[in-house]
């Protein structure tokens, strides 16, 4: 196969419904001109707990179908890449499923139309500096695109990896004061370090929008990790806006020591470990670990004025 003249149309996506899937799925389902076909592949419980956003997806205009099947199933992986003869697989799947994928991606690569396979990522670039290999939440990832880099060929499937860094969405509200966050109904933000330490963001729906412009870009995209980015700004641009925009008073802040953070992360993997990963992952934005040269937008055909912008995030965010 020549990657100049595939161009995606049947696309089967795991974790379609997740936290991430959903902004992916409602991008994919509103491209035009559309994709030809669209499958989805979901458990049991998801077909019965969310059928009415699945059928509101499937009355909405684009052919789709949902394939209700176990992951770790083989059996069910084949069927559905058998019966739905996908081009394309996109994996939105959860943190708890992620190892699942090195079989996805294998039973990928035998099977005759597909092609092409985006791994769940849509995170943190985990190969961004010497100290990545040894970050913790990062191991599965790793694991996958090294089993990847050492079992799979080009000819076979090709494989694109979407690094986003944090979801702004996501980013603003934190779960505790010591990781950072916003909130307007007490104008008072805590801040990681001095707030003056870049940060690439995206938000959730440019995510969808990224995916699919690397869909549309299928030469520029294969075998590559590309790294994509709604806006880059400091934690202080953050919080200076939410201020102009609820009033323009001053909120209250507290600033987190990054050694403070360090300490807190090191406490969670020993006692909380299930709740460890969003230490990590806030240090390493913090550390500069979202932040590149130059990023990959303008090559999968995203211009500064494509993504959302920091003012139109907050405006959002306030909404919530
Ligand atoms: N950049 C960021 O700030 C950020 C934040 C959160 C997540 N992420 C990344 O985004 C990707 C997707 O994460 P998500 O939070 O969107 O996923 P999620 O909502 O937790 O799960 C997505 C779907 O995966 C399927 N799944 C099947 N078995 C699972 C299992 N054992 N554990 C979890 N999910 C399972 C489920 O779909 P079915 O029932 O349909 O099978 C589920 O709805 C991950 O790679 C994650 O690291 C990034």
């Amino acid at each position: 196969m020549s990657s100049t003249t595939f161009s995606p149309a049947r696309l089967l996506v795991f974790g379609a419904t997740g936290a991430i899937g959903k902004y992916i799925m409602e991008a994919i389902l509103a491209a035009r001109p559309a994709f030809q076909h669209v499958t989805i592949f979901t458990s049991a419980n998801t077909a019965v707990t969310k059928k009415d956003l699945l059928t509101r997806w499937k009355t909405g205009g684009v052919p789709m179908s949902v394939f209700v099947g176990d992951v770790n199933s083989e059996e069910d992986v084949k069927r559905a890449y058998q019966s739905e003869a996908p081009d394309t697989i996109i994996s939105a799947l959860g943190r708890g499923a992620l190892t699942i994928q090195t079989n996805l991606v294998q039973l990928a690569a035998q099977a005759e139309t597909v092609k092409w396979f985006f791994p769940s990522e849509y995170g943190t670039d985990i190969e961004h500096n010497a100290k990545s290999p040894n970050e913790k939440p990062h191991q599965h990832k790793l694991a996958l695109r090294k089993f990847i880099r050492d079992s799979i060929r080009p000819e076979q499937l090709h494989i694109t990896y979407l690094v986003t860094g944090p979801y702004f969405d996501m980013w603003v509200h934190a779960a505790s004061p010591l990781l950072g966050g916003f909130d307007p109904s007490k104008k008072a933000a805590s801040i990681i370090s001095d707030g003056e330490a870049k940060v690439g963001f995206c938000t959730m729906p440019d995510v969808g929008k990224f995916l699919v412009a690397a869909l549309r870009h299928p030469t520029e995209s294969f075998d590559k990790a590309l790294k994509v980015q709604s806006f880059v700004v400091t934690p202080n641009q953050v919080l200076g806006e939410y201020e102009k925009q609820t009033g323009g008073d001053k909120w209250s802040v507290t600033y987190v020591p990054l050694e403070e953070l360090r300490a807190a992360e090191t406490k969670a993997w020993h006692e909380t470990p299930g709740s460890a990963t969003g230490f990590t992952l806030r240090r390493i934005w913090a550390e500069g670990g979202t932040l590149y040269e130059k990023n990959d937008n303008e090559l999968i055909g995203i211009g500064p004025d494509d993504t959302e912008n920091l003012a139109y995030a907050v405006t959002k965010a306030l909404k919530q």
